[in-house]
């Protein structure tokens, strides 16, 4: 994991130990886990030999950093004015439903983080919905689970206990 120390060193290498690369550095870390491990900025701050505040503010300045554990799937539903006309807050109430999540917040399997825009700039096709880089584009009520179903693996139900039948004489 990159959040031992020898690990962030190496991203530290790979980025010529620079300041000027710190924002490649975290985006590093950050692939690694889905966010920012406290201890890993620790690190960071060691490595380039700079003030933790100094990281720690880059960290929490950019949108595209996460101090707090994220899921492995990043749902991102635009509420702009241009999806919300077309539906853009119905379609959060029902990914939030259907997540047993609020928006900002990760889902207890730690399986989808559901987050809000105002505006993702494709305000012709909306309303829009991203997971994972992905456009879903014209989004509806109707589509949420569908669009969820793409990303979220079922869980798999328990095997049920196989009956033992009773052996079959020769003579039957
Ligand atoms: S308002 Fe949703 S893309 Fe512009």
């Amino acid at each position: 994991m990159a959040s031992k120390k020898q690990d962030i060193q190496s991203i530290i290498r790979k980025h010529k130990g620079l300041k000027k690369n710190l924002i490649a550095i975290l985006l590093d870390i950050q692939s690694e886990h889905n966010y920012l491990p406290p201890e890993s900025l620790r690190y960071v701050a060691a490595g380039l030999d700079t003030p933790l505040i100094d990281i720690v503010g880059v960290a929490t300045f950019y949108r595209a950093f996460s101090l707090t554990p994220r899921g492995k799937h990043t749902c991102l539903v635009c509420t702009g004015t241009a999806c919300h006309v077309r539906g853009g807050s119905r379609i959060l109430d029902e990914f939030e439903r259907k997540l047993e999540v609020g928006s900002g917040q990760t889902t207890k399997d730690g399986q989808v983080t559901l987050e809000t825009v105002a505006c993702l700039g494709c305000c012709a096709i909306g309303p829009v919905v991203v997971v994972d880089g992905e456009y879903h584009r014209r989004a509806s009520i109707r589509n949420v689970g569908q669009i969820l179903g793409k990303y979220r693996k079922p869980e798999t139900p328990p095997a049920k206990p196989q009956k033992s039948r009773p052996a079959k004489s020769p003579a039957s």
